[in-house]
């Protein structure tokens, strides 16, 4: 006989009480909403034994699957848009709009200078960023830290392909100069698939849905004061910007690259002709007193 909604409330009531003891108040509050909607997604949908299994298996698949370089649950995070919905519940009115970390971010970013080139390689179309950090007042913000990682023109990043690019391509860590600026070269990112052979990919799969990302460069950006921010710049013209496997596009991110054919601009930025072009301004929101949340 089927449980009746009675003794399912009761279960749910119990393991929300056991809970009361928490003695951080945060947390209790976390852990005892955790159960109400776990357990309002089980009363509602009523899964199978056999379901549930295979939820188990899932999970522990995504967990096996994760080592030093590869996040599977920061990818199952994603693509189910939870990672996308904490950055946005989070966001601060006035700054820039932060958006996913993604499973990349996994080495140190080598340390650069301003003008520096973040390629390693040197194959692709040359392309040049230019950024500016400022606060919420349009004050320049001098040393702030912004460490930038990217993919090459063929959609992969570095920690992808050990043995064909060297670790540390397509990744900086940089300064801002006293006006708030720095600038980069680079190639053009290519627009590319999310990793598809584990279990996240099986998923994917089975819903029908596809794994790719537009093209983007990352940005963690710190300045002192002021609430780091984690975000990307969209290159507007990629495929899959309307549709993004991860739902991270928001439009105050997206950026033109326009090509430019000036040979003097080109001296200037120490690349050659044609080359493409993005500028962009990052605005920080100071640190509010939170209590470090
Ligand atoms: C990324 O942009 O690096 C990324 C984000 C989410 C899932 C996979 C990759
Ligand atoms: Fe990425």
């Amino acid at each position: 006989m089927a449980g009746t909604d009675e003794a399912a409330a009761a279960v749910t009531a119990a393991v929300v009480d056991s809970f009361r003891g928490t003695p951080d108040p945060r947390l209790r509050e976390l852990l005892q909403g955790l159960v109400r909607h776990l357990h309002g997604y089980v009363r509602e949908l009523r899964p199978t034994i056999k379901e549930w299994e295979y939820a188990v298996e899932f999970l522990t698949a995504v967990g096996q699957k994760c080592d030093p370089t590869r996040q599977e649950f920061i990818l199952l995070s994603d693509v189910l848009g939870i990672s996308m919905l904490v950055e946005t519940v989070n966001d601060q009115s006035g700054g820039t709009e932060s958006t996913v970390l993604g499973p990349f971010h996994v080495v140190d970013s080598p340390s650069r200078v301003s003008g520096d080139n973040v390629d390693c390689i040197g194959a692709g179309t040359p392309c040049v960023v230019s950024l500016r950090v400022t606060s919420v007042d349009g004050g320049p913000l001098a040393g702030a830290s912004v460490d930038v990682w990217q993919c090459n023109e063929d959609g992969f990043y570095d920690v992808q392909q050990p043995g064909i690019q060297p670790l540390g391509n397509g990744r900086g860590l940089f300064r801002t100069d006293d006006e708030g600026r720095l600038w980069f070269r680079t190639v053009v990112p290519s627009h590319y698939p999310i990793p598809t052979d584990g279990p996240v990919g099986r998923l994917l799969d089975t819903s029908k849905r596809h794994p790719y990302r537009p093209a983007h460069i990352h940005f963690i950006v710190a300045a002192d004061g002021h609430r780091p921010l984690t975000t990307h710049i969209f290159v507007a013209d990629s495929p899959y910007r309307d549709s993004d496997a991860v739902f991270a596009v928001k439009d105050s991110l997206v950026v033109d690259f326009p090509c430019v054919e000036d040979p003097g601009k080109a001296d200037e930025y120490r690349v050659t002709t044609p080359f493409r072009m993005a500028e962009f301004d990052i605005v920080m929101v100071p640190e509010r007193n939170d209590g470090g949340r």
